[in-house]
């Protein structure tokens, strides 16, 4: 069935079945997510209902005065080794650093499967306002279920860390896979985590669900320089052994990751409409609340996202240098281009603004 113009209430089914493909997608020798029409153009997973759904909610939002928020791409930062350097290190024959950001990305995309083991708050409670028939409403009605299937794969199907492994491996032909990549990418998380609570008279598993899908939501828009890169560089057969394949892959992945950035920012946005109780008996604004939450989180991971990766990428460099696998002076031509990002002064999610 399809969604009607003013259907904003659908089962987890429904928010989980996928088009009739006329083909499925394989990734090497894996069966992926996702599949094509008759007339071969690429369909993401599990839209069949989830887009026009989707779209019915935003619409539903607008409608009643509510806006859509939004993440610039100002805030985007650039992809580390940018596409210019990665070529430098494939052209000088150096490939671990190639290889290991492109499995971070494998590794952080089945990550987002995290996404449903969040603890769903008593939304009843919480809010003043009714949220009947929204985004919010159908978090744990197969909207969050959708995407950890697509991020990590479900049952015999890939999803998008078997895919960016499957763009790896066909563009720089199976190459080994450092040891390590996993132990340090979990070293690294470790060390952004901590810190106090922004809002502790929220309720926990509520604060900790806003948190998720602001992380979430902030990595996948992120996400644009990385497909930008990929597309970019595995398409490049100056140094791809499959232009054709591993580019056109990412940009599957791509396609498929506009409904999670949708889903997100809907429900989000829907949140900030409303009124929220808190354990000191008193309310806060929902809005006070998401918009705290980003710029928190915008702030910090504009700041270390790229200097982790511009870490992961100098030590892998610096390795194959000691080890005599590169000359000094790749290092300095390497660094030479090395792009200068700043975090924008404002996230546009400033206290003030509210
Ligand atoms: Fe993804
Ligand atoms: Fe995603």
């Amino acid at each position: 069935m399809q969604a009607e113009d003013d259907q904003v209430h659908f089962t987890s089914a429904e928010l989980l079945s996928d088009v009739d493909y006329a083909e499925p997608l394989i990734a090497g020798e894996v069966r992926c997510h996702g599949g094509f029409d008759a007339d071969g153009k690429y369909i993401p997973p599990r839209t069949r209902v989830r887009n026009p759904a989707v779209a019915a909610w935003q619409a539903q939002l607008l409608h009643q005065g509510g806006q859509l928020l939004e993440i610039g791409d100002a805030q985007v930062p650039p992809q580390y080794p940018s596409v210019a350097q990665s070529k430098l290190l494939l052209q000088n024959g150096v490939r671990e650093p190639i290889v290991r950001a492109l499995t971070v990305i494998s590794i952080l995309e089945g990550f987002g499967a995290i996404i449903r083991d969040v603890r769903m708050p008593d939304l009843k409670a919480l809010l003043v306002e009714d949220f009947d028939g929204t985004a919010l409403s159908h978090l744990d009605k197969g909207l969050f279920e959708a995407h950890a299937r697509d991020e990590a794969g479900y049952r015999d199907q890939g999803g998008h860390k078997q895919m960016w492994e499957a763009a790896r491996d066909l563009a720089l032909e199976n190459p080994r896979v450092p040891p390590d990549v996993f132990m340090r990418l979990m070293g690294n998380r470790g060390q952004s985590r901590r810190g106090e609570p922004l809002f502790p008279q929220l309720d926990k598993n509520l604060y900790r669900m806003l948190m998720t899908m602001s992380q979430v939501l902030v990595i996948e828009v992120f996400a644009r320089g990385t497909f930008d890169w990929g597309v970019e560089l595995l398409s490049d057969p100056e140094v791809s052994a499959a232009p054709e394949a591993a580019g056109t892959m990412v940009e599957y992945i791509r396609a498929d990751e506009s409904p999670h950035v949708e889903y997100l920012r809907t429900a989000l946005s829907e949140f900030r409409q409303k009124t929220v109780r808190t354990e000191d008996g008193k309310t806060l604004p929902g809005r006070t609340i998401v918009d705290g939450i980003l710029h928190h989180i915008l702030g910090q991971m504009g700041k270390n996202r790229p200097r982790e990766q511009r870490d992961d990428a100098l030590v892998a460099l610096k390795q194959a240098v000691d080890k005599g696998q590169a000359q000094r002076s790749l290092l300095e031509d390497f660094e030479a281009l090395t792009p200068i990002w700043q975090p924008p002064a404002q996230t546009g999610f400033e206290p003030s603004a509210a």
